[in-house]
């Protein structure tokens, strides 16, 4: 069951897309009641996080697995950027990019929202092992939570605000060096070379995507050139 578990993540992602693909429209027109319901239970399972780690919860975290995983273990704020991540990897007027795009926005502040508790539980651990690398992601994506709301972004410039989002690459990488050091470095069990091998085609398939997308662009003709 444990072996399972630890793949967590990666299994989500495929109801999570279904649920966008599916019911996208839904999210989008009730965005702010889908984070004040998420905003409850992330506060809800980072009180349980602080409680925990100081002692005083009375029962482990861990009696409730599929929870621990998704909240506590960073599983579904790693699903919800997979997704915000592939949004901007599939093809233009693609469907997936349609779907994914329409909710691009709800779900990054959605996978912030839950990254809180798994934040809170394992800053400890990972500062005393010397891995800052999720903290990184973390603190970058401050600043982009914040400017993803609309009532926020309308006060900036276009530009500003899109040169401030290229900040996310830097997330993803970061995500990205976050789960393979855990996996090749953390860990003991037996399948952590597979998980690593999962992320890294996971985040390797993205990089060809995004690749794909800049060769086949129509390059801009420069200001220089089309004067004659
Ligand atoms: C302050 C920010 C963060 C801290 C302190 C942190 C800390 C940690 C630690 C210590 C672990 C290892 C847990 C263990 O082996 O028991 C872990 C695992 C994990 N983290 Fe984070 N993390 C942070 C940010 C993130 C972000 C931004 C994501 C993804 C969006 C993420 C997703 C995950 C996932 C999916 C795992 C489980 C990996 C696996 O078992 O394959 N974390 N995190």
């Amino acid at each position: 069951m444990d072996h399972i578990l630890s793949f967590t993540g990666m299994l989500f992602i495929v109801p999570l897309a279904l649920f966008v693909y599916y019911s996208g429209k839904h999210l989008h027109k009730n965005e702010h009641t889908y984070y004040i319901v998420s905003a409850i239970i992330a506060l809800v399972a980072t009180v349980l996080a602080v409680l925990a780690q100081i002692g005083t919860l009375g029962f482990s975290l861990e009696n409730i697995p599929v929870l621990y995983q998704l909240i506590f273990q960073g599983h579904l704020t790693f699903a919800f950027f997979v997704l915000v991540m592939f949004a901007g990897g599939f093809k233009k007027k693609s469907k997936p990019k349609i779907a994914l795009m329409r909710v691009r926005r709800e779900m990054a502040i959605l996978g912030f929202i839950f990254l809180i508790p798994h934040a809170t539980f394992l800053i400890i651990t990972a500062l005393s092992a010397l891995n800052p690398t999720g903290t990184i992601a973390f603190l970058v994506m401050i600043p982009l939570f914040v400017t993803s709301f609309t009532s926020i972004r309308k006060k900036m410039h276009p530009l500003q605000w899109r040169k401030l989002h290229k900040w996310a690459y830097l997330v993803y990488l970061m995500i990205y060096v976050h789960l393979l050091s855990i996996n090749l470095i953390a860990q003991e069990d037996e399948l952590r070379f597979v998980r690593a091998a999962i992320y890294t085609a996971i985040f390797g398939f993205y990089t060809y995507l995004k690749m794909k997308n800049y060769i086949l662009a129509p390059k801009k003709e420069s200001p220089k050139s089309s004067v004659k």
